[in-house]
């Protein structure tokens, strides 16, 4: 596929794997939780920051298809707080004019999360401002893997022939149809893996993992990544002409 070379600028869509949570807890000889609730309100502020530094995609890791293994207590707590940011943040995001989406698999969430979630994807639905996208229950390979379910249905209906299927035609059936791809992906916490986080989409996207943990990241922190991967170039596999 050719793709434009694009002017060194900065990122429309940038993506964050917020890691490093628990770490900040234990430092703090807190339980791992207290250290997501400090998570949570980081999230504001980075949402806050987009509009100014010209970020019009802002697309979040909070619940990934492995957090599961985690004990009992840690998932019913972040479940329990995703619950309350939805509740608490909705009409903040909704005056801020934020359009927010969720990407995942709702099927294993709790009803009342997955109301909560509808509920505000439908207040925020006419907002033009950041849109943000918060991963919850999102595995890239359990994506791409619900997707070919999806496109196989469309072939067994006559829908579609499997002469068209390209790379054009699979990211249609993936939770981020209507997104633009990462332009740049951080990961905060000093881990350099991507941990099954927009597989297909990040393709071409530039990283930064910055050794912050998640609940000491800032707007400024943001900004100075951003001023960075303005001065990369991005070849998309071409040469410099
Ligand atoms: C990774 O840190 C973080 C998570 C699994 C949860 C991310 C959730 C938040 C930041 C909470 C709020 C999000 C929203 C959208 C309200 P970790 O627990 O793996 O940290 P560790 O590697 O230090 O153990």
């Amino acid at each position: 596929m050719n793709k434009p070379l694009r002017e060194s600028k900065g990122p429309r869509h940038v993506a964050i794997i917020m890691d490093g949570n628990g770490r900040w807890a234990t430092m703090r000889g807190r339980p791992r939780l207290f250290g997501h609730h400090a998570g949570a309100k980081r999230v504001r502020e980075v949402v806050e920051a987009c509009p100014d530094l010209g970020i019009k995609y802002l697309t979040i890791f909070a619940f990934s298809t492995e957090n599961w293994k985690r004990t009992q207590v840690e998932v019913a707590g972040l479940m329990s707080l995703f619950r309350r940011y939805i509740s608490k943040e909705a009409r903040a995001l909704k005056e801020r004019n934020v359009q927010v989406r969720f990407i995942g698999d709702r099927v294993r969430l709790d009803r009342k999360l997955t109301a909560l979630m509808d509920e505000l994807e439908q207040l925020t639905a006419d907002c033009t401002g950041t849109n943000l996208t918060i991963a919850l229950n999102y595995g890239g390979r359990d994506e791409v893997a619900r997707a070919t379910q999806r496109l196989a249905q469309d072939v067994a209906d006559g829908k579609l022939d499997p002469a068209d299927v390209d790379e054009e035609t699979l990211p249609k059936y993936l939770d981020t149809h209507v997104l633009p791809d990462p332009d740049l992906v951080i990961r905060t916490s000093g881990e350099a893996r991507i941990s099954n986080f927009l597989l297909w989409q990040s393709a071409y996207a530039e990283y930064e993992f910055v050794d912050t943990l998640w609940p000491d990241f800032t707007g400024e922190e943001l900004g100075r990544l951003v001023t960075s991967y303005g001065k990369r170039e991005r070849r998309y596999g071409a040469v410099k002409t």
